[in-house]
């Protein structure tokens, strides 16, 4: 049986249960695409399941998306055909060869180099949907992007520009703030001095400091009280990540002191279907197309380098995207 390279864990913990095995290459299934992979994005949910924040079956194949070559369809798969390049989202994707359903799949448009197409899918697709629908921003909307020098941070940064939005954009250093500047957003907030110090400047940012129509907080733990803090009445406080920590359970009563609406959305239940999926790719695919949004690679690592990855992901050193090279 033919065999390819594999991260996998079979136990959860810190980088040091990272191991790289030989599993067998599967065939495709019906309504299922076997691609050869070339690069693997790497994301802050990869590092979750290898922690045990997010409980899998173990012995568990990391990677949720990649770019590469059709390698065989399976049975019923009409619109593909070996030889094309592809991206697409699934479990298991730190993978020399892996198997994609057909929804979960797009053509890459010309122009786009496969390791461009790793490095946007889920962080793209993550801040499109939650622009269209966790909050709905619109034109002269003041709005709050935590962690915005990250990887999905910078494209909610230029995907909520091209919407029209005021963007107060936090991180934790003034290089990382340059580089979110650099990306368009308004104001600049330094977030490491602590909640009360950035609750006020963010306020400052507010017209009459009467708070943001919607925070976008991949942070989770460390800034969700301070988001309460910022949001304006009736606004929206979008909690999608847990890069600090998991936030705390919380008293929904505590809602009401401003009407305030609060939604913990998943990428994958806005793109569940093939027509949610097609829609927003190609929406995502016409920005990078116009200009409007610019990929920002933090660093291209080898599969064998996974550790140092994770490592420079969890460590706060990176900017951007973090790609491995399959
Ligand atoms: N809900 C969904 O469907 C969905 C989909 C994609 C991503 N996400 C979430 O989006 C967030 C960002 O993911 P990403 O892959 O784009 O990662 P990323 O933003 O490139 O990296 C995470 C960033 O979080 C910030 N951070 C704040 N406190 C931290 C801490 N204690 N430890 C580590 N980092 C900390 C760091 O920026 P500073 O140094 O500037 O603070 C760090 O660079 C994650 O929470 C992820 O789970 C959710």
């Amino acid at each position: 049986m033919s065999t390819q390279k594999a991260i996998q864990i079979s136990k959860t913990g810190g980088t040091e249960v990272l191991e790289i095995n030989r599993i067998p290459i599967p065939k495709p299934q019906p309504g299922q695409i076997l691609v050869k992979a070339a690069y693997a994005g790497v994301n802050f949910i990869d590092t979750y399941f290898r922690s045990g924040l997010y409980p899998v079956q173990l012995p568990f194949t990391l990677g949720s998306e990649g770019s590469g070559t059709i390698e065989a369809v399976g049975e019923g798969v009409t619109k593909y055909k070996p030889g094309e390049q592809v991206v697409y989202y699934g479990s298991g994707a730190y993978t020399e060869y892996i198997n994609v359903p057909e929804k979960a799949i797009s053509h890459i448009p010309e122009g786009l180099r496969l390791e461009d197409a790793a490095a946007i899918l889920i962080q793209g697709l993550t801040a499109l949907t939650m622009l269209r629908e966790s909050y709905e921003v619109k034109k002269g909307d003041t709005i709050l992007i935590h962690a915005a020098a990250g990887g999905t941070g910078l494209v909610l940064v230029q995907l909520a520009k091209a919407l029209g939005a005021i963007v107060i954009a936090t991180a934790s250093s003034a290089e990382k703030l340059e580089v979110a500047k650099q990306h368009g957003a308004d104001h600049l907030v330094n977030y490491s001095g602590g909640e009360d110090e950035w609750v006020k400047e963010v306020l400052g940012y507010t017209k009459g400091g009467e708070g943001v129509e919607a925070v976008f907080d991949g942070v989770g733990k460390a800034t969700f009280e301070g988001d309460l803090k910022i949001t304006k009445r009736k606004g929206s406080v979008i909690s999608f990540g847990n890069a600090s920590g998991a936030v705390e359970p919380f008293k929904i009563n505590r809602l009401g002191d401003k009407n305030l609406k609060l939604l913990r959305p998943r990428l994958f239940g806005y793109v569940a279907t093939q027509e949610e999926f097609d829609h927003y790719t190609q929406e995502l695919f016409g920005y990078l197309k116009n200009g409007q949004l610019k990929l920002n690679i933090h660093k291209i690592y080898p599969l064998e380098d996974i550790v140092q990855a994770h490592k420079d992901l969890e460590g706060r050193v990176t900017t951007g995207k973090l790609v491995l090279k399959v």
